[in-house]
Parts: structure tokens; C-alpha cells; sequence
């Protein structure tokens, strides 16, 4: 079922309750924003709502607070951020998200201006498992606006009160980002330009089991790298020395294999490695064949295996990727991260890149612009390829 979409409504004079996923990265030591990628990607909505001539009154979580009110937490230096990334509009900030500060601050918000909440996870009653208690709190939120519109695709994993039930108590539209991301994986996961690569890596596969399920029955070619692939060897009695490897999946990795062959899907595996003798640029590094030494670890795809993927992904007309190839962080262990950045970005087709990973990867590259679609969403992503309904577009379709 098709999204409301923005495009069509009317906002001239109305108070819209914008929800974003400004949950955005902040360095460990100042607090800073360290990327605004999410707050960029709403951008779009924003403007095409205060051009309207709405006034917009936004809506995000930051983080995961443990206790209401962590100063580190708060959304005041977001809004301030915000102000500077929309030159010329007024930003301004509620202390709280719900009760007589932003009902105050909202009634005296003019069209074309911004109000941000503060952190909506700071009460319990958003993430609460009582769908009561959700309403409550979601209905003391709607009361300060006309029109609700949700842009949070990263956040559409959670049945939250400001996602899930605002879209039912006021008339709820999907904001540009959403809609984009929504289309974007709806046609890779139903429609996908063929052949359709699937790159994987990342390293635990226990997180990436149920799309793995559900690629290998979609995608034409699945490459796996990451630690991960140490699980699927080990699965396959290859020996993988000190290799980091998830036991209790060696039979899962093993199914996943068995059902990719019987869908006549490829599944490839590393044919060769990176290895080092402890984890760090400091031990004894060297390339390795399929196998793994004893008290050797892999790090990394090896330069046959980069070959390999890249001329499965050359020939490709949709790629999807999902997963660091190895400990990239560490410059000798990079080269098969990167080398995937660098096959997608010469594809004659579709590139879609998700996970908070693998976009830090290809932001170091250099290579963002060549790719077709960055995804906002980690758990988001996944879920819905995975075949999930995401409650914060199912509250929108009804
Ligand atoms: C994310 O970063 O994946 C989203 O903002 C959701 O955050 P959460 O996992 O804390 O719900």
C-alpha cells in the first residue's frame, strides 16, 4: 500500500509534528556532532514544509537515555545545529517535549518558524510496552500540532509512541526521506535490475542470519566477508585458526549455504585472507589461502577474493551492500572494505549502501557521491529486508 505522501497536503497556516531520526553521532570526548548525515537527509522535508507554510514542530530521540534528563543527551546543541545547517529560519529549542513549556512555545510559533523538542526518550511513556500508556503520552505530543508527518526511516523499527501512535491520532503523512528509503528497498527486496549482488559482511552473522535468509532467495550473488565469513568456513569444515567465529550458528551459516545452492543462487566465500597472529597492525601479518594457520586470525578478504567480488559486482545492475569487509579500521586491513566501495562506485546500475559501517567506510573513501542510495537506517534497513512490516510505515498506511 502506497505512503501518504506530503506532496499533495496543504499546509499553508498549520502546526506540523515533524518526527525525524536526528539520533546522530556525537564524538566520545566533546560531545560534538561528529556526522550530520541524518539531519541533512531531512533537510529536504523541512524546507518543502516551512515553504508551505507550515510551522514545524520537530520530534526526535537522541540516543538511548538511561536516565531522564542526561545533559549529554540532550537535543539542544542538535537544534543548534540545526539552526546553522537552515541559514535565515528561526530554530527554536523546548526544554521539555510535552506540557506547558512547548504548548506555550508552540502556540506562539508562526509559519515558516522551528520548534525542537527535547529528547522525546527522556520519558519512559515513548518506548513504554503498554500501548496505553503510549497513546497517552503520544496524545499530549499531538496536542501541539494540525498534522503529523514522520521522515524517521531509521527509527521506523520502533513501535514508539511519537511513531506508532501520533500517526493515528492526527491525520500522519511520510516525509520525503522515508518515502525515498521505503521505495528504494521496496524495489530491491520485489523488483531488483538483474543480476542482483548482495555484499555482506560485518562481524557477527547472528545479526545478519534473517536477511541472510531472505537475500539468498532474492539476491543472484551473495559475497560475504567481515568476520562473519569465519562462521560460514568454519561451518564448512575449513579450518579458520584463532578467527573470531560465532559457535552457536555454525549450523544456521551451514543451512544458509545449502539454501542458496538449492535456489541456484551464488554464495561466495573468501578464497583467501588477510591474517595476522594477534588482533592489530603489530603482529605477524601475512596472505593466506582458504584455510586459516593455527594461531593466525583472519582481518581481512586477501587480494584474490577483492578480484574475485569485483568482477562479480562489475557486472551487476543492482548491488546491495551491508558490512565492512574486514577490521577496515585498521589501515592493513582496509583494502578489502574499500576495494567493495571502489567496484560499486563504477557499476552501470544501482548501488545501495546501509549500515553504520559501511557508510563510515565509503564517507572515508570518498566515494558517497557515485553511490545511487545511502541509507539512514542501521536496524531500520535490515528489518525491512529481512521482510518485516515497520511499524512506523504500518501507522502511516492505515
Ligand atoms: C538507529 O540509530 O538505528 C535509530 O535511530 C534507532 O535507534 P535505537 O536502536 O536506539 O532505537
Amino acid at each position: 500500500m502506497p505512503l501518504p505522501s506530503i506532496e499533495q497536503v496543504d499546509f499553508a497556516g498549520k502546526k506540523v509534528l515533524l518526527r525525524v531520526d536526528f539520533n546522530v553521532p556525537l564524538d566520545k570526548a566533546t560531545g560534538a556532532i561528529s556526522d550530520d548525515t541524518r539531519m541533512v537527509k531531512s533537510l529536504p522535508t523541512i524546507e518543502l514544509l516551512l515553504s508551505r507554510g507550515a510551522a514545524v514542530i520537530i520530534v526526535s530521540h537522541l540516543g538511548r537515555p538511561e536516565r531522564k534528563g542526561d545533559p549529554t543527551l540532550s537535543l539542544k546543541n542538535v537544534a543548534a545545529h540545526l539552526a546553522k545547517l537552515l541559514p535565515g529560519r528561526k530554530v527554536e529549542f523546548a526544554a521539555e517535549a510535552v506540557g506547558s513549556i512547548p504548548e506555550k512555545l508552540a502556540a506562539e510559533l508562526k509559519a515558516g518558524e522551528i520548534l525542537v523538542l527535547e529528547n522525546i526518550r527522556y520519558y519512559d511513556e515513548e518506548t513504554s510496552k503498554d500501548e496505553k500508556v503510549r497513546t497517552e503520552f503520544a496524545k499530549k505530543l499531538c496536542k501541539l500540532a494540525d498534522i503529523y508527518v514522520d521522515d524517521a526511516f531509521g527509527a521506523a523499527h520502533r513501535a514508539h509512541a511519537s511513531i506508532y501512535e501520533c500517526a493515528k491520532i492526527l491525520p500522519g503523512y511520510a516525509g520525503l526521506l522515508l518515502k525515498k528509503e521505503i521505495d528504494v528497498l521496496e524495489k530491491l527486496i520485489t523488483n531488483p535490475p538483474r543480476p542482483f549482488v548482495a555484499v555482506i559482511g560485518g562481524s557477527k552473522v547472528s545479526s545478519k542470519l534473517a536477511v541472510l535468509e531472505n537475500l539468498v532467495l532474492k539476491a543472484d550473488a551473495i559475497l560475504i566477508g567481515g568476520a562473519m565469513a569465519y562462521t560460514f568456513l568454519k561451518s564448512r569444515l575449513i579450518e579458520v585458526g584463532n578467527s573470531m567465529i560465532e559457535k552457536e550458528y555454525l549450523s544456521q551459516a551451514f543451512q544458509i549455504v545449502d539454501k542458496a545452492a538449492y535456489n541456484k543462487h551464488d554464495l561466495l566465500l573468501p578464497e583467501d585472507h588477510i591474517v595476522s597472529s594477534e588482533f592489530g597492525e603489530k603482529g605477524k601479518i601475512k596472505t593466506v589461502k582458504r584455510a586459516i594457520p593455527d594461531g593466525f586470525m583472519g582481518m581481512d578478504i586477501g587480494p584474490k577474493t577483492i578480484d574475485k567480488y569485483a568482477s562479480v559486482i562489475k557486472k551487476a545492475k543492482t548491488v546491495l551492500w551491508n558490512g565492512p569487509m574486514g577490521v577496515f579500521e585498521m589501515k592493513k586491513f582496509s583494502a578489502g572494505t574499500y576495494a567493495i566501495a571502489k567496484a560499486m562506485s563504477k557499476v552501470k546500475g544501482s548501488t545501495i549502501v546501509g549500515g553504520g559501517d559501511s557508510i563510515f567506510a565509503l564517507t572515508q573513501s570518498g566515494l558517497e557521491d557515485k553511490m545511487t542510495h545511502v541509507s539512514t537506517g542501521g536496524g531500520a534497513t535490515l528489518e525491512y529486508l529481512e521482510g518485516k512490516k515497520l511499524p512506523g510505515v504500518v501507522a502511516l498506511q492505515k
